[in-house]
């Protein structure tokens, strides 16, 4: 019989989409062991924005929480999302960083490792990959995922190719990660059945958006097209800029005759319980109906939703909505003097600011921001198309664009050492560390509260006595 898994993401990218990753660990924490028997492919729940999260707005632990998801989650496959040489951040890391984020990553409980690169310059995920094989127990997996866009050079016959060489380096699995939620069912086909017959056997995974109003008929195009796994999210988290749904996948897996491998009850208790959840979040404004609906936008200007509503609010700050028509147009021209980068975090930004700046100033890249500046340098990556001659010119003058891996490379151990400086008796653990390195003002204040808490609770139990 054939087979169709399916990846849950309500703990990650659903609970990201939907609610800015606000969901607390313990608001979950009851339905961890049902879920555990629900026979998913795997959880997503960790990595993402949910590092941050945790420190900056939850006075969570990151790494805490991966404990107790490992505890009450034993035979689930967990998983995360990792921005390469970014890791959870939106800078390049040491390579040695990289390597101890990914070790104690394991060592904490994750098996999936889901590595992106938002250009797709596989340099930037060598490390993660290498340090994944490094420290791999026998339940560890290292996904290689490509990000997905559309451009004159995003041809399928160069989606084939980077699949060949994500296969090639070493990678267990493929992710085709659609964060815009922009393929279509025809390209879906296409894609896939092209991916497949390059890449034989091996697990290709789709990752998509119900954004545009595209997903379910994507995936089912995907599933025709010999898709092993595909991403849902528990129904009342589901759709908007979320995931599909897992049951209603489920309900139609079932009747082409292909098994999942999922235990109805369960995925149905897993949603009842679910949707007070949702309700408490709407109630208090956190998540916001608006991001259930379905908005089309994207497929004619090809911007992703959230880049959009950025530059609304930046444009309605600056008194120059009368600029927006104008500032739309110019964002596919700064993307195609870019090289065509995937808008998503941080060149989606990048591009749009710059696009912003361009029509308020009246004359194209009279002001270049330090981000794009340092793009063009090559700061980032090679990009997936030539840069415009004359736009390189204007920033790079003679030089050469420069390496994105030298800086990398280096491996100092020096940012170990000044986090334990800084951290002083503050630090317990390695994962504390790591935690400064990452996001050094949120894990600074965390550790003092968490200081403060324990001086309190001790003073309490003395009294008690
Ligand atoms: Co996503």
């Amino acid at each position: 019989m054939k087979k169709v898994q399916l990846t849950e993401t309500v703990l990650r990218d659903a609970n990201q989409s939907l609610m800015a990753t606000r969901l607390p660990y313990k608001d979950y924490e009851g339905i961890l062991s049902d879920m555990d028997k629900a026979g998913y492919y795997s959880i997503e729940c960790w990595g993402g924005a949910t590092f941050d999260s945790c420190l900056r707005y939850l006075g969570e632990d990151p790494w805490e929480r991966l404990r107790g998801l490992r505890k009450n989650l034993p035979n689930t496959r967990l998983q995360m999302l990792l921005r390469g040489q970014n890791l959870l951040g939106y800078k390049h890391y040491h390579d040695d960083v990289v390597e101890k984020f990914i070790e104690l990553s394991i060592k904490n409980g994750i098996d999936v490792i889901r590595i992106f690169d938002a250009l797709n310059d596989f340099r930037n995920i060598e490390t993660a990959l290498n340090a994944t094989k490094k420290y791999a127990n026998s339940r560890t997996v290292a996904s290689g995922c490509i990000s997905y866009t559309q451009s004159p050079v995003h041809t399928v016959d160069k989606y084939i190719e980077m699949c060949k060489e994500l296969k090639t380096m070493g990678f267990d699995t493929i992710c085709l990660k659609d964060m815009a939620g922009t393929m279509s069912p025809y390209e879906a086909e296409h894609l896939i059945k092209g991916i497949k017959d390059a890449i034989g056997d091996m697990t290709l995974i789709l990752h998509t958006h119900c954004t545009t109003g595209m997903a379910y008929m994507t995936i089912t195009k995907a599933i025709e097209s010999g898709i092993d796994v595909i991403d849902t999210a528990t129904s009342c988290f589901s759709g908007g800029t979320s995931q599909p749904a897992t049951e209603t996948m489920f309900y139609a897996l079932k009747q082409y005759g292909i098994e999942t491998g999922l235990d109805e009850d369960i995925i149905n208790k897993v949603n009842d319980y679910f949707k007070p959840v949702k309700q408490k979040y709407i109630d208090n404004g956190q998540l916001n109906p608006k991001s259930l609906a379905t908005d089309a936008q994207a497929l004619v200007y090809k911007v992703p939703g959230g880049m959009l509503s950025n530059m609304i609010a930046n444009l309605t700050d600056m008194h120059a909505m009368d600029k927006f028509d104008a500032a739309l147009a110019e964002i596919p021209k700064v993307r195609a003097d870019l090289g065509y980068p995937p808008l998503v975090t941080p060149l989606s930004q990048m591009v749009g600011n710059q696009a912003v700046t361009n029509v308020l100033i009246g004359e194209r890249y009279k002001n270049i921001s330090k981000e794009v500046k340092n793009y063009i340098k090559g700061e980032y990556g090679i990009a997936p198309a030539p840069l415009d001659a004359e736009l390189s010119k204007k920033v790079l003058g003679e030089d050469s664009p420069v390496d994105c891996r030298i800086e990398d490379q280096k491996r100092t151990g020096e940012e170990f050492t000044a986090a334990r400086e800084a951290l002083g008796d503050l630090c317990r653990s390695e994962e504390d560390v790591m935690s400064y390195i990452c996001y050094p003002d949120q894990t600074m204040k965390f550790l003092k509260d968490r200081k403060a808490k324990e001086e309190n609770e001790a003073v309490y139990t003395i009294e008690e006595m």
